[in-house]
């Protein structure tokens, strides 16, 4: 079977990849489509620390091949996104409605395959960069099957991810302003969450002049070059304070909400020190390990602004993923316009290496 491999310093395309049967919760997939989102890059350059041999991929959508005895919610034939949520259905985070605080979803590794004969472990309890993989049955969420492969396979990540930091997480409401710090995949998905919010100012902000025109097309009313200007004074000339404030070390002036889409603390200290106050900042960027980010206490405690982390989305796949392909066939949620490269599994180096230079929203691996 082929696959990309992480092999504990780069990832191999690979044909010398076995998989069994599921076991009796268990569902084989047939993958059709396969989006590279960034933490598959941050396996490779060990940003995130992963086990190897791994198969990577976690934003993926395919065929139903096989389900185990126990199986009731899907069959052989149907099509599904694949969500990363292994989780338990019955803990107290499950029975609550907040899955992604579910702790049998984190470190949950599982051996499904085999590579050149030694046991292969998934990633992000997905492993779609292969053309069969094995999911929990929770995990295999059915779609409408009018729904393109390559688009659907982006919901398994970027757009669960992006919109649901938005509508699950910040919960914004009509009317509010926003910074989105990276137009990527998680980015976009954040600036068409805020769109869908109704959020009035969208101040897109990334180091790619180039992202401009995507990230209006998305919704945003604003883009600013980072690499070329200070974004938070940007940002402050796009939402000013009101003029009877007094301006002084709290910072007045600003958005009320920032999003993290890139993963680095100085990024967040950008996204902290361009709210309002009464702003909040959300967290969903992922830099290496023990990352941390200094800020002024009194800038937070004496005006309400806030710092927020969000995995996922904080999303409830069997009640998100049905929703966004709603939004989609409704016209209201862009899916397909955030396919800007599709490959073979054999051009993943060209889409990684175009997502280096920032040039797509999202590239996309396909298998047949
Ligand atoms: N919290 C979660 O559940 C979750 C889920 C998915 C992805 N992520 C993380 O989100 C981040 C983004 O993922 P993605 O797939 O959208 O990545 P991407 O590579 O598609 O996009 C990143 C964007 O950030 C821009 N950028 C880089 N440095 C910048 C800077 N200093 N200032 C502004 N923009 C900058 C790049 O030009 C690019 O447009 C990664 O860290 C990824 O690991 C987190
Ligand atoms: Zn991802
Ligand atoms: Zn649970």
């Amino acid at each position: 079977m082929r696959g990309i491999v992480y092999t504990g310093t780069d990832a191999e395309v690979t044909e010398a990849l076995e998989i069994g049967e599921p076991g009796p919760t268990e569902v084989k997939v047939k993958i059709e489509a396969a989006g590279v989102c960034h933490s598959d890059l941050s396996v490779i350059d060990g940003t995130i620390p992963w086990k190897a041999p791994s198969v990577l991929g976690h934003e993926g959508a395919g065929v139903v091949a096989a389900v185990g005895s126990s199986v009731r919610s899907v069959k052989p034939g149907d099509h599904v996104v694949i969500a990363t949520l292994a989780s338990c259905g019955t803990c107290r985070a499950c029975s609550t409605g907040h899955p992604t605080w579910c702790i049998r979803t984190l470190g949950n590794v599982s051996t499904p395959f085999t590579f050149a004969g030694q046991p292969a472990s998934n990633f992000a309890a997905a492993s779609v960069f292969a053309e069969y993989t094995i999911v929990q049955e929770v995990q295999a969420v059915p779609i409408a099957p009018e729904v393109p492969f390559t688009s659907a396979c982006l919901i398994g990540c970027g757009v669960l991810t992006g919109v649901g930091a938005v509508l699950n997480r910040a919960k914004v409401p009509p009317g509010d302003t926003a910074a989105v710090f990276g137009v990527g995949g998680v980015g976009l998905n954040v600036i068409q969450g805020l769109r869908l919010s109704g959020a009035s100012r969208i101040v897109a902000v990334d180091t790619v002049a180039g992202k401009e025109d995507l990230a209006r097309r998305f919704g945003a009313t604003h883009f600013v070059d980072a690499s070329a200007t200070d974004a938070v004074a940007e940002i402050k000339k796009v939402v000013p304070h009101d003029p009877r404030a007094v301006p002084g070390a709290l910072g007045p002036g600003g958005v009320t909400w920032s999003f993290d889409c890139v993963g680095h603390p100085a990024v967040l200290r950008n996204a902290l020190d361009a709210l309002d106050w009464g702003g909040t900042a959300v967290a969903i960027g992922i830099p290496p390990r023990g990352a941390e980010v200094a800020v002024d206490v009194n800038n937070l405690a004496y005006v309400d602004r806030g710092l927020l982390g969000c995995r996922y989305g904080s999303a409830r796949p069997h009640q998100d993923i049905p929703l966004m392909v709603e939004l989609y066939r409704e016209g209201r949620l862009m899916l397909d316009e955030l396919v800007t490269a599709t490959a073979p599994l054999e051009g993943f180096r060209d889409i990684v290496e175009a997502m280096h230079e920032g040039k797509l929203a999202r590239g996309v691996l396909t298998f047949s």
